[in-house]
Order: structure tokens, then sequence, then C-alpha cells
């Protein structure tokens, strides 16, 4: 059955996918979202495999039923546990970490920063790809405690500034990296930020190439959107479709037509949280 004018699904565990469908929108206009955020349980890099599996698992049961032709884990932190769920969609999933290593692999430099969130970092994805694809490469991992949750709830600038101070101090300073890849899709959200306190660092987004991913795997399976007119956004939501809507708006994210809560997975308590 053709495909070509059905949605491209887009996951994260909060906002911090529209840094993902915002760069989708540029380079693929005329293709419709349907973005998924699981704000009641953000942030993820704080929980364990075991947690985020189950989360994105419900997350990819959403998505089943939308008959979406690809979809995008616009999430580091999901993306690392990723050959645990490929399989369990009949669509591509591309994976943000993949197009992550692959940005910096090509770059001509030696010692690349990663921030990510702790969950990203303490699995060892990205140093393990990265020496893969361009051996001989040094990578510094940092994880961000409590950055993306900053982010996701829209902390004060000052908030955020200390926060990012607080984390890329050492990459810039101790390990004197030639760039620093932003490894969490909420940390393109405040790249103006970051910028501003560190205007010698090349940051490097893995978003543009995610896109650049997206485009050649729909051409190379002729399903490219058919329509000549702009395409549409739809939010889903277990947190607040309200502020939701504010975070798109401020991403730069356009078309949105609607923004609907759905209920939340509720995780087991642990132990030491009862
Ligand atoms: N945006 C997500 C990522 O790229 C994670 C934020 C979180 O900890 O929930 O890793």
């Amino acid at each position: 059955m053709a495909k070509q004018n059905n949605p491209i699904g887009i996951i994260d565990s909060g906002i911090g996918g529209f840094s993902v469908a915002r760069r989708v929108q540029k380079q693929l206009p005329h293709e419709n979202i349907i973005y998924f955020g699981d704000g009641a349980n953000t942030p993820y890099g704080n929980h364990d495999a075991k947690d985020i599996l189950a989360l994105t698992r419900y997350m990819l049961a959403f998505m089943r039923q939308r008959k979406i032709k690809a979809l995008l884990i616009a999430c580091n932190t999901i993306s690392c546990l990723i050959d645990e769920y490929r399989r369990e969609m009949d669509c591509p999933v591309l994976s943000v970490v993949q197009a992550g290593a692959e940005s910096v692999a090509q770059l001509p430099v030696e010692r690349i920063g990663v921030i990510s969130t702790c969950f990203t970092a303490s699995t060892g994805c990205y140093p393990a790809l990265i020496a893969q694809l361009a051996p001989g490469k040094q990578v510094f991992s940092h994880g961000a405690k409590h950055l993306a949750d900053l982010v996701e709830h829209g902390a004060s600038e000052q908030a955020i500034d200390a926060e990012l101070k607080e984390n890329l101090d050492g990459l810039v300073h101790r390990d004197q990296v030639d760039c620093c890849l932003l490894a969490c899709t909420h940390y393109p959200l405040v790249e103006d930020n970051i910028r501003r306190l560190y205007p010698q660092l090349h940051l490097v987004d893995p978003a543009q190439r995610m896109a650049s991913e997206l485009e050649r795997c729909l051409k190379e399976t002729r399903q490219m959107s058919r329509r000549t007119t702009p395409g549409t956004v739809e939010l889903y939501t277990t947190g607040d479709p309200k502020e939701y809507i504010r975070a798109a708006r401020r991403a730069g994210l356009e078309g949105v037509i609607t923004a609907q809560s759905w209920p939340a997975m509720k995780l087991e308590k642990k132990k030491e949280d009862a």
C-alpha cells in the first residue's frame, strides 16, 4: 500500500525532540509529523535501562497505531538501547546517536567532547561508535544530571547558564576539546546560551544529519510526500499540552495543528522510592 502521505513519527522523553523536528521540517517541508513527548516521565536520563525500555515501548505502541512511514528516535538516551526494539516496528527506525556519531566522526578534529544525560554517558555508546567510525579520535564524555530537566521546564536563563557552566567548563578548560557534540536533544534548544558562554567552542547538533538521513531513506524507499502544501505537526504529550505549544513555538516549529494530552505510563515504584 502507498505510504507516501503517511506521517513521520518522532519520539522523545519530552520537548527535546523539537530540535530534530524543526530540522526535519526545514529539510522536508511537505512531510506531516506526529510527535510524542513523555513529559510526565521525563527526564529519562536519570532512569535505569529497564524503565527506559518500558517507557519507550509505550511510545512505540502509540506510534504503531499511527501508520507512520518512518520513526525518528529523537532522544539519545533511548537511542542507546535501540537494538532492543528496532525490530518491534515495521518501518525504518533512525537513531539520533548514529547521526551524532557520524556527524563528529567526519570532522577534522582530534579531541571530541560529548555532553549528554548521565544514562547516555554511562553506556559508553558514543565513544564505542565514534571509535568504529573514526578510529584514533579521543572522546571525552560528560553526563549532566539536571540540564535536560531544566530545559524541559523552561528554567530561567540564569539557572540554565549556571548548569551549563557546571557541566561544560571541564570539557572546555580541562579537556580542551576541539568540538562538543550536543548528545541530548534538549541541549540544542539552549544553543544560544552555550554560544554566549563559550563563543570559541564548535558545537555539533546531530539533528541536521538525522534529517538528511531521513530524506535519503524516504527517497530510497520512494516514500517522499506527494503533497505540495506545507506539512503539519500533531503533538501528543503525557505532560501539559499548553507547555508543549509554547515550547514548540520557542523552538521554531511551525504548522502545529493540535496538541493533545495522552495518558502516561506509570512505572512500578522501586523499593528505594517507596
Ligand atoms: N532528550 C533526551 C536525550 O536526547 C533526554 C532527556 C532526558 O533525560 O529525558 O537524551
